[in-house]
């Protein structure tokens, strides 16, 4: 018995290991709730220690102190939000919400109440992702030219979503945390090949501050499972694979660099670096579980998480504009600014939030005035 419990919403494929690993961590214990009565007994099945909830009611009033909701990204706002106005603090699995609107009201409800509200970016937990920024920010690759990410797989398709949605916020968390910025614009290409109406392979290109560049690349049609992350330096390039089973960083000595000839300095020759390659020792912490671990921290000492309600709204209005190249065949939008992240203390980012809500409606309202006109001398 613990002092804490926390609560589970969504039993499912990542709601399962939720419940798995938060019983592994052992500081607390948990408390399941499936609308769905055969998922919630095989839970209970699997973890005889775990208590149920056959309702999200009946779960907020079983004392947790924190909820977990792994249901389907279009359930995640009506669920976190009621867990919040009921007082808990609340972990939602990626990405945040469905759109901008309900990021931006689900991050005001938190820090109204100053409540934590946490994102499920688990690569950010991720040991292999913290020794990539580790290389970045020492300097050892030098000037960063370009990220190139893929997430691919067979499927699975979800049912309320695109691939866009459902495994690029993983590779926008992972470019905004090593790269320290947001891109100033983002393309997005891709088709809807197996159902017409649902985007199932997305190309994204995003430019970012100076010259870098990225590149991510998700998709449901893969057959084989892909999960890489390279980056180019103009001193080394490293490569980080998450399919590989220990080996997950290698650091290549390699690059090409322009000379020019000492006789004629107008006239240049590439030269090409083949230095050593070396694989980086990573922990093999579970991120599921440093996550979960930061989260039940972060309830008890009443600090904003690493990866906040900010930075899941930081990565749905990254999404958004990559919707909406996508629906334009592939313009360039740009990103505008994204919000910013505020202190450590709960609620101190209220103000940025509410300017942020209040300026987004009135750019709306404007946008629908000139809609109305034009409509109006058409008639
Ligand atoms: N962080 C990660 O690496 C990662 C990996 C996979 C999935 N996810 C996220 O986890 C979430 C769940 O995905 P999944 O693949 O487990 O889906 P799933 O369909 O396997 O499971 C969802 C479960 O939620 C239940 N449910 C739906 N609405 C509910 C409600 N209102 N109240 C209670 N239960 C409800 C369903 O009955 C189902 O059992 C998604 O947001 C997904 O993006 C995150």
């Amino acid at each position: 018995m613990n002092s804490m419990k926390i609560g589970v919403v969504g039993c499912g494929y990542w709601g399962a290991k939720h419940i798995r690993s938060l019983l592994e961590l052992g500081v607390c214990d948990v408390v399941a709730c499936d609308s769905d009565a055969s998922t919630l007994a095989n839970a209970r099945r699997a973890y005889p220690g775990i208590a149920t909830a056959g309702s999200l009611q009946e779960l907020l009033e079983a004392d947790v102190a924190g909820v977990i909701v792994a249901t389907p990204i279009s359930s995640h706002f009506d669920v976190a939000r009621q867990c919040l106005i009921s007082g808990k603090d609340v972990l939602v699995e990626k990405p945040l919400t469905m759109n901008l609107d309900q990021a931006e009201a689900l991050v005001e409800i938190a820090e109204r109440r100053r409540a934590v509200l946490m994102v499920g970016h688990t690569f950010l937990y991720h040991p292999a992702v913290e020794a990539v920024l580790n290389l970045i920010t020492s300097g050892k690759l030098g000037d960063i030219f370009h990220v190139d990410t893929a997430r691919l797989n067979l499927g699975l398709f979800q049912p309320d979503t695109n691939v866009l949605w459902d495994l690029a916020p993983h590779d926008l968390s992972i470019l905004l945390y090593l790269l320290g910025d947001g891109p100033v614009s983002i393309s997005a290409r891709g088709g809807a090949h197996v159902d017409p109406r649902v985007h199932d392979n997305v190309y994204i290109d995003l430019v970012f501050p100076g010259s870098t560049t990225a590149h991510v690349h998700v998709s449901w049609l893969e057959p084989r499972k892909i999960r890489r992350v390279t980056v180019i330096g103009a001193h080394r390039i490293v490569v980080y694979d998450d399919v590989s089973p220990i080996d997950k960083v290698w650091v290549y000595d390699k690059g090409i660099a322009i000379e020019s000839e000492p006789a004629d300095p107008d006239r240049h020759h590439l030269s090409y670096r083949h230095g050593d390659t070396t694989i980086l020792h990573t922990a093999p912490d579970e991120p599921l579980q440093v996550e979960q671990r930061h989260f039940v921290q972060c309830i008890k000492e009443r600090q904003r998480p690493k990866t906040d309600g900010f930075a899941g709204l930081q990565i749905v209005q990254l999404l958004d504009c990559a919707q909406q190249s996508l629906d334009a065949g592939g313009d360039r939008v740009d990103v505008g600014e994204l919000v910013v992240p505020p202190d450590p203390h709960l609620g101190s980012g209220l103000e940025q939030i509410v300017a942020l809500r209040l300026a987004r409606a009135a750019h709306a309202a404007s946008r629908e005035n000139l809609r109305r006109g034009a409509e109006g001398k058409q008639t």
